[in-house]
C-alpha cells in the first residue's frame, strides 16, 4: 500500500514536471491574454462547465472505510460536461493519500480527455483547520480566535491550514466566515469572529492573509473565500438560512465593512448568503451582488453560490417559478460558479439560456475569465498536479504549539469567586459532565465530518478533557448524564462528588453545524441544569467548563458556580489547554466576543443603542427596560490584576485628514504575569442617525510581567468614527466624541 503511494507521488512529480515543460512555464501559469485565447476558442458547453461546481458525492462512493471515485461518473462530469470544479465532501474526513488519488485522478482525466486542458479544481471547507483531511492540525473554531484578540494568531492558523490543505492536493478554501455574529441564536455564531464590525474585520483579514500569503501559487498557499455575502448572520427568527430585514444603512454600517476591507487583500473569491435580505434572495440581488460588491467594493474575484441556493429560489424562496428562471436571475445578478451540487439542471439551464439570449455570452465569458484567472493565480497552469514539495508543510510538529497557544489564549475565565481558581493540584478533583469525555464536544462543527458528532470518527493520538485531567492523579472521573439525555446514575455521581474537595463540570452543546443546530431559544439543556443542582446540594465548589458554539443561557446555574470557563469549541489542543488554566500553568486572558445574554428574549450587542438600555420607573406600573447581559462583550477575568491609568490624547479638537493620539498606561497590580487586552471605544455623543453607546475602534494585547507598566498608544482619525447615514453616505459629523479605555474616558471635539 506505502510503496503503491509513493510511486503515486512520484507518478505526480513526473506528470508535473511533464507539464513545466510543455510550456506552461511561468511561476503563476498562463498570461492574461492566453486567458482570453482560451475563452475565445471555448464553446458554450465549456464556458458553463466551468461556472458548474458537484459535490465529490456525485462522482464518489464512500462506505465505512473507502472512498472511490466512479469512473463513469467521472467520465460524464470532466469530459461530457465539461466540468471545472468538485468540491468537499458530505461523510467524513479521509487521509492524505485518498485525497492524492481521488484529486490526480480528476487532473489527469480532465488534462488528458478534454480539449483545451483547462484545470480542474478541488476545493474544500477547510473551516478551522484541514478538517476533512486525517493528520491535519484542528484549530479552534472561529468564535475562539476571535476571543484572543491576537490576529497574528489567527493569521498563523489560517496559513498552517493552507499548508495543510494544499499538501492534500486542494488549493480552494471555502472560509473565512466573515458574517458579522449579531444573533447569538445563530447557529452559526461560532464559525464567526463575533459580534463586532472591527473585530470581525481584523480577524478576518488576518485570516484571509494566512491562506493567501499575497501568492497564492505557492505551494502552501489556497485561494480564500470571504462569506457569506451578505447579512446571513441576522436572520430574524435566528434560524439559520432564514430571512434577514436589514435596513440599508445597518448593512452598511455594521456587515459590509469586512467584505470591504477584505477585497482590499486581494482576496480570490467571495460565497453569496443563502438567506434573504428585505425580501430578496441575495442570490438573484443584482444590487448587492453586482452594484455594491463590484461596483462599490471592486472585487474582481470569483463568486460562487451556496449549496443548492439557485434551486431554493424557486423551491423555497419562490421568486422564480422554474429553476430556469431561477438560473437567469442568478447568472444576471453576478454568480460565477454554481455549487449544484447534485446534477447538471444549473449546467442544461444555462445553456439554454445562452442560446436563448437570455443571457448574454458576454457575461458568461466574464465568468469563465474570473475563474481561469483564479486557477492560474493558483499555480494550476503551470503545476496542475500534486506539487511533492507542499508535502513537507504537512504535520509539522510546530502546528500543535499554534493550535494549543490558539486555544489556551482564548478560554475565558467568565467568573471566579474567592479565587476558586487555578485550582490546587493536590486537591481532590471530580471531572464530569457530558462534556467530559467527548472529543466531539471539543471540537464541535466541521470535525472530522460535517456536523463534527461522529465520536468514532476522531483520531486515537486525540486526548479528551477526562483523559488530559486523569495525570493528576487526584482527579477522578465519574460519567454521568450524556448529550443524549440518558439516564445517568446519580447516585454514584453524588458519592464521587462526596469524595472529592471540588468539582469541575464540563457542559454544554453537543456538535451541531449549520442548519441542524438551530434551536427554538438559547436555554440551557434541563438535564443539564438538573446535573448542575443536584450536585450542588454537595456543598462542594463547583468549575463549570462550557464547550458550546453559541451562548447558552445560564442564568439558572451560575449561582451555583464558583468558577466558569468559557472554552467555545477549542479542539484538538483545547484539553490540555483548559487544564492548564484550570490549574494555573497558563494565566487566561480571553475575552468574550460576543455580548453573553442574561434571557433568551432579550438578546443585544454592546454597541446597541441608547434606548435599549433606557429605564424607565412609571409607578404604578414600574417598568425597567435595561441592558443587563450575563457578561458583556470584551469581559474575561485574569488570575492577576491590571490598572489602568494616565488616558491622554494629544488635541482637543481632530479635524481634516489628522489623527488624535490617545495614550494610556496599563501595569499588572496583581501577583503574575499576564496578558491583557486594552480595548479603545468611541462614543459619538450626538448624531443625525442615533449614535451606539458605544463602538471598538482599536486593541492591543500586551503581556505584562508583575509589576511591571507599558504605555500604548493608539490613532484615531475622522474614517474611525464616521457611521452610514440616511443618504447611504459614510459620514463624521461636527460635534462632541469621547473615547474609553476601561472605566477612563476622554472627550474631544471633531469640526
Ligand atoms: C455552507 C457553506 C459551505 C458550503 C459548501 C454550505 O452548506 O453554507 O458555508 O461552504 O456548504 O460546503
Amino acid at each position: 500500500m506505502k510503496i503503491n503511494y509513493i510511486k503515486l507521488v512520484m507518478w505526480a512529480l513526473v506528470v508535473s514536471l511533464c507539464a513545466y515543460r510543455e510550456g506552461w512555464s511561468q511561476t503563476s501559469g498562463i498570461k492574461l491574454d492566453a486567458i482570453e485565447k482560451i475563452i475565445e476558442g471555448m464553446t458554450i458547453e465549456e464556458k458553463v462547465g466551468q461556472m458548474t461546481n458537484l459535490t465529490l458525492f456525485s462522482v464518489a462512493i464512500e462506505t465505512d472505510s473507502t472512498i472511490s471515485l466512479d469512473t463513469a461518473k467521472l467520465y460524464e462530469a470532466i469530459v461530457k460536461k465539461q466540468l471545472g470544479s468538485i468540491q468537499n465532501i458530505i461523510g467524513r474526513a479521509y487521509h492524505m493519500k485518498d485525497w492524492h488519488k481521488m484529486i490526480t485522478a480528476m487532473q489527469k482525466m480532465t488534462l488528458e480527455k478534454t480539449r483545451h486542458k483547462i484545470p480542474f479544481l478541488y476545493c474544500i471547507d477547510a473551516v478551522h483547520g484541514a478538517n476533512y483531511v486525517y493528520g491535519a492540525t484542528q484549530f479552534p473554531h472561529n468564535i475562539a480566535l476571535a476571543a484572543t484578540f491576537n490576529p497574528d494568531l489567527a493569521k498563523e492558523c489560517a496559513s498552517i491550514t493552507a499548508a495543510e490543505t494544499r499538501a492534500a492536493g486542494i488549493r480552494y478554501n471555502f472560509s473565512p466566515v466573515l458574517d458579522v455574529g449579531r444573533n447569538q441564536q445563530w447557529s452559526r455564531l461560532g464559525e464567526t469572529f463575533g459580534e463586532d464590525t472591527y473585530l470581525v474585520t481584523q480577524m478576518g483579514t488576518a485570516s484571509i492573509r494566512g491562506f493567501e500569503g499575497g501568492d497564492v501559487s505557492k505551494s502552501n498557499k489556497v485561494a480564500a473565500c470571504m462569506k457569506h455575502f451578505v447579512g446571513y448572520s441576522v436572520p430574524n427568527n435566528g434560524k439559520d438560512r432564514a430571512p434577514a430585514n436589514i435596513p440599508d444603512i445597518v448593512l452598511r454600517e455594521y456587515f459590509l465593512p469586512p467584505f470591504r476591507e477584505a477585497v482590499k487583500t486581494g482576496v480570490h473569491t467571495l460565497m453569496v448568503n443563502s438567506g434573504e435580505v428585505n425580501g430578496t434572495p441575495v442570490h438573484a440581488s443584482k444590487y448587492l451582488l453586482t452594484e455594491v460588491l463590484r461596483t462599490e467594493l471592486g472585487f474582481k474575484g470569483v463568486v460562487i453560490s451556496d449549496w443548492q441556493d439557485i434551486l431554493k429560489m424557486h423551491e423555497r424562496h419562490r421568486v422564480a417559478a422554474s429553476h430556469k428562471e431561477a438560473v437567469l436571475l442568478a447568472v444576471n445578478a453576478g454568480i460565477d460558479m454554481c455549487i449544484v451540487p447534485f446534477d447538471f439542471s444549473f449546467t442544461d439551464d444555462l445553456i439554454a439560456l445562452v442560446r436563448e439570449g437570455k443571457i448574454k455570452e458576454s457575461r458568461i465569458d466574464e465568468s469563465v475569465r474570473r475563474i481561469l484567472q483564479m486557477k492560474k493565480d493558483l499555480g494550476l497552469f503551470s503545476k496542475p498536479y500534486l506539487e511533492p514539495e507542499s508535502m513537507s508543510y504537512f504535520a509539522k510538529p510546530s502546528y500543535k504549539k499554534t493550535a494549543y497557544a490558539a486555544a489556551v489564549e482564548a478560554l475565558t475565565l467568565l467568573k471566579n469567586e474567592d479565587k476558586v481558581l487555578p485550582l490546587d493540584r493536590d486537591k481532590r478533583i471530580l471531572i464530569t459532565g457530558p462534556a467530559s469525555n467527548l472529543l466531539s464536544a471539543l471540537h464541535g462543527a466541521w470535525s472530522y465530518s460535517w456536523q463534527g458528532d461522529k465520536e468514532h470518527l476522531y483520531p486515537d493520538s486525540l486526548n479528551t478533557l477526562a483523559e488530559v485531567f486523569a495525570k493528576n492523579k487526584s482527579v477522578m472521573y465519574e460519567p454521568s448524564l450524556t448529550f443524549k439525555n440518558d439516564v445517568w446514575d446519580k447516585n454514584k455521581v453524588l458519592a464521587a462528588a462526596t469524595n472529592s474537595d471540588i468539582i469541575v463540570l464540563c457542559l454544554g452543546e453537543a456538535p451541531y453545524a449549520e442548519t441542524p443546530g438551530n434551536i427554538p431559544d438559547l436555554a440551557f439543556d434541563p438535564n443539564q441544569v438538573d446535573l448542575v443542582r443536584t450536585l450542588a446540594v454537595t456543598g462542594k465548589p463547583i468549575v463549570v467548563v462550557l464547550l458550546e458554539g453559541r451562548p447558552r443561557i445560564i442564568r439558572d446555574i451560575e449561582p451555583f458556580c464558583k468558577g466558569i470557563i468559557q472554552a467555545y469549541w477549542p479542539c484538538s489542543q483545547g484539553a490540555q489547554a483548559i487544564y492548564d488554566v484550570v490549574y494555573g500553568k497558563f494565566n487566561p486572558c480571553g475575552k468574550l466576543p460576543y455580548t453573553y445574554p442574561r434571557f433568551s428574549g432579550t438578546l443585544n450587542t454592546y454597541d446597541h443603542k441608547l434606548l435599549d438600555e433606557a429605564v424607565e420607573v412609571a409607578e404604578p406600573y414600574k417598568y425597567v427596560y435595561e441592558f443587563n447581559p450575563q457578561y458583556e462583550f470584551g469581559h474575561g477575568l485574569s488570575y492577576t490584576s491590571f490598572s489602568y491609568k494616565g488616558l491622554a490624547i494629544d488635541k482637543d479638537t481632530l479635524s481634516g485628514s489628522d489623527s488624535i493620539k490617545v495614550s494610556v498606561t496599563v501595569s499588572n497590580t496583581g501577583t503574575r504575569a499576564g496578558h491583557e487586552v486594552v480595548m479603545l471605544y468611541s462614543r459619538d455623543l450626538y448624531a443625525s442617525i442615533t449614535p451606539s453607546v458605544r463602538r471598538l475602534r482599536r486593541f492591543q494585547k500586551l503581556f505584562l510581567n508583575v509589576g511591571e507598566s507599558k504605555t500604548i498608544s493608539f490613532y484615531i482619525k475622522k474614517e474611525d468614527l464616521a457611521f452610514v447615514n440616511d443618504q447611504k453616505k459614510w459620514i463624521t459629523e461636527a460635534g462632541d466624541f469621547e473615547l474609553m479605555v476601561k472605566d477612563l474616558t476622554k472627550k474631544f471635539f471633531y469640526k
